[in-house]
């Protein structure tokens, strides 16, 4: 894998969805950066990480989606290739935050963010964004976050742990053909909440209480609520409270 290692960037995603598209680099070429100026998070949002502690780092995934409707499969094996290596190195109580945060005791380590670009011959390619609390120790304004060392007393090298976490990816993509049902159950082995009455805030701000059930083949979540109805739904349309 090609691996570009960079100071500063605004962010790791932007620069290399700006390079894929002047050149055509190899398939899983993985930027990082020590600090980001302008880290982009889900729904708009900032991801902000103190500068030299933490890796951000974004991996070129070409030819893997070719469908819109299934773009969700790509965050399921990134969220489980993450949630696998961090295990591996001992990190306790891993789970899933759907649709794809990654949590440790209640607390956010890893930020996920996807961005796909359709190109004029049909193809879709990929820049996956991963953001994780590494060695930072201060969250003091951020309650819900910690990190590795936070967790574990251990600091980690953050280069062996991105490549740790794109070999992974690679090996789930490449058996992606027959493998597929297993990755789902997997990542469904992670998810947060799973099965426990969870209180949730819809867009009205009105919350109410429900049972994750699952996660449908194209990445809503599927709640148990009171009145023993299943309801779906979409990234935006709903924030589990924990
Ligand atoms: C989230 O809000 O949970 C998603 C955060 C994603 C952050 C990572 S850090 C590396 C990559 N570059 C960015 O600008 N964002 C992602």
């Amino acid at each position: 894998m090609k691996l570009i290692k960079l100071d500063a960037i605004d962010s790791t995603n932007d620069f290399l969805k700006a390079l894929s598209s002047q050149d055509e680099l190899e398939n899983f070429t993985t930027v990082t950066a020590e600090n980001q100026t302008k880290g982009k998070g889900q729904v708009g949002g900032l991801w902000k990480t103190e500068a030299g502690k933490n890796l951000t780092m974004s991996v070129l995934v070409k030819d893997f989606l070719f469908n819109n409707d299934k773009v969700f499969n790509l965050s399921v094996l990134v969220s489980l290739s993450v949630a696998e290596v961090l295990k591996s190195l001992n990190i306790p109580d891993i789970c899933i935050k759907w649709p794809n945060d990654i949590l440790s005791y209640n607390k956010k380590l890893v930020g996920i963010l996807i961005e796909n670009t359709l190109k004029s011959d049909g193809r879709i390619v990929s820049v996956v964004g991963i953001g994780i609390n590494v060695n930072q120790t201060d969250f003091d304004e951020l309650p819900n976050a910690s990190s590795l060392a936070v967790i574990s007393g251990k600091t980690f090298d953050k280069e062996e742990l991105a490549i740790l976490i794109v070999e992974k990816l690679k090996e789930k993509i490449q058996s992606w053909n027959t493998s597929a049902q297993i990755f789902w159950d997997d990542y469904f082995n992670f998810l947060f909440k799973k099965g426990i009455p969870t209180a949730f805030r819809d867009n009205n701000n009105q919350d109410f209480m429900g049972i994750i059930q699952g996660v449908s083949p194209i990445g809503k979540l599927q709640v148990l609520l009171e009145d023993d109805s299943v309801v779906e739904f979409e990234i935006k349309e709903v924030k589990m409270l924990y």
